[in-house]
């Protein structure tokens, strides 16, 4: 078979890296990859970003099944498109996509089928917006109801931050189109979790639990990031609130995209609040797997993944199952010099030829040019590996990014230590 993978980033790289060990797959094709995925011959990077292009590929190169790792071309209707031209594809529709794609409609559709989430208004002009924060007060959530790569939210611990937020999105219009409705919540406490099911329309496999890490630096400090580490599985989702997480928020998400008329395929991601009484909060949905999660999720999956795929987009998911390595996978980001605000790119990367048993360096922001890998974004490998413990499998994790190097690398030293401290 042959499989097209959409993306550039760590996670599409481990897609791709899975799907690899598949016996049925013969190519894999990325648009647009990174300079991983194209120094590895198991690959072929295809330089397409157009979801119209991508299209015409797919069909000239007869792709049996295409995945998708972004959230952008979900949102531009890169499933409905494959669909329209008869192409096998797995992912939300447009209309699914937007549980992602707009804060507000995730929001509407959550306080209309009962899933719980924290209390919020939505608003279009700052007037409001500013009054609203007065009476709620701080600590408060500020959120652009649409895509800003991560940067969209802003958590408030005063009033003025809060009242700067509305400002700078409402007034100053600095994430456009995605900042003319901002969702203004309640703020929540408690410990976070990220938890995925793969979805036909109708059955839903639920995936491995995680725990990503947002914060630049160690202990939670620092900016906000996309994801500086991740492990799997996260004890803090105990079978209580595994069995919570799937009757109060997994079920009824699906259930209710069937009955609104949108039903929903693709990776669902819910991301959780579990507070210290064991209650359960949705913070929000992706459309997508999570990226740094992906990396150990995939590392742990014993199972084929391009045959539960293949069968997801065909929706019969009914009669697959899958199979977890009970060891623990752990994924440590090397991010670039001056990441998140403003990555230092073109450094050169070294990497040891050293094979460690167990352990794999996935690229994201990198790029190969002239004979030579080079940084080319802010979150540039992670570095993922299994153990027995999460001890191990960080110990393991930090003996491999020796064996790496690049000017101005920053990478967290305490991946996992929420779940070190759980045990
Ligand atoms: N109501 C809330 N209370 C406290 N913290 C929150 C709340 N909502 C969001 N956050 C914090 O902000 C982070 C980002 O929020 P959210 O996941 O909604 O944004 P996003 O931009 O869609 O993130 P992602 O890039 O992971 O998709 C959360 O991981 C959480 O740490
Ligand atoms: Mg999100």
């Amino acid at each position: 078979m042959k499989v097209l993978v959409i993306g550039s980033g760590g996670r599409e790289h481990a897609i791709a890296w899975k799907l690899s060990q598949s016996s049925k797959v013969k190519s894999i094709y990325i648009a647009p990859g990174n300079g991983g995925t194209h120094l590895n011959p198991k690959f072929k990077n295809i330089n397409l970003i157009d979801i119209n292009l991508i299209a015409d590929f797919a069909i000239k190169e007869t792709i049996d099944l295409t995945i998708v790792g972004p959230e952008l071309p979900l949102s531009e209707g890169i499933v409905d498109l494959f669909r329209s031209k008869n192409l096998n594809i797995f992912g939300p529709t447009q209309r699914a996509a937007q549980l992602e794609s707009s804060k507000d409609f995730a929001k509407d559709f959550m306080y209309r089928h009962h899933i719980p989430t924290a209390k919020y208004k939505t608003f279009k002009t700052p007037d409001e917006a500013h009054q609203y924060i007065n009476e709620q007060r701080a600590p408060i959530v500020i959120k652009a109801d649409g895509l800003a790569s991560g940067k969209g939210v802003i958590v408030a611990m005063t009033d003025k931050e809060a009242h700067d937020a509305v400002n700078f999105m409402l007034v100053d219009n600095k994430f456009g189109d995605a900042g003319a409705k901002v969702v203004i919540e309640e703020f929540l406490q408690g410990e976070e979790a990220s938890f995925m099911v793969i979805c036909d329309g109708k059955t839903i496999l639920p995936l491995a639990t995680s725990q990503d890490h947002k914060r630049l630096l160690d202990q939670d400090m620092g900016p906000n990031t996309g994801g500086m580490g991740a492990y799997s599985p996260a004890p803090v989702v105990t079978k209580e609130i595994y069995t919570k997480v799937m009757d109060e928020i997994i079920y009824p998400t699906i259930n209710g995209m069937a009955k609104d008329g949108i039903p929903f395929t693709g990776f669902l991601y819910a991301g959780l609040m579990i507070t210290k009484s064991g209650e359960v909060k949705t913070l929000e949905y992706n459309c997508r797997m999570g990226d740094p999660e992906t990396q150990p999720i995939l590392m742990r999956l014993k199972s084929d993944l391009f045959e539960i795929l293949y069968n997801a987009a065909l929706s019969q998911l009914n009669s697959t199952k899958i199979e977890w390595d009970a060891r623990t996978a752990l994924a440590v980001v090397l991010a670039s010099a001056g990441y998140p605000e403003n990555p230092k790119l073109q450094d050169e990367i070294y990497i040891e030829d050293r094979l460690i048993s167990d352990s794999y360096i996935f690229h994201a922001g990198t790029i190969y040019k002239d004979n030579k890998l080079l940084t080319s974004g802010g979150r540039v490998l992670a570095v993922t590996a299994l153990g027995n413990s999460v001890k191990e499998a960080q110990s393991k994790v930090y003996e491999v990014i020796n064996t790496v190097k690049f000017n101005g690398a920053q990478y967290r030293k305490d991946i996992g230590y929420r779940a070190l401290n759980n045990n």
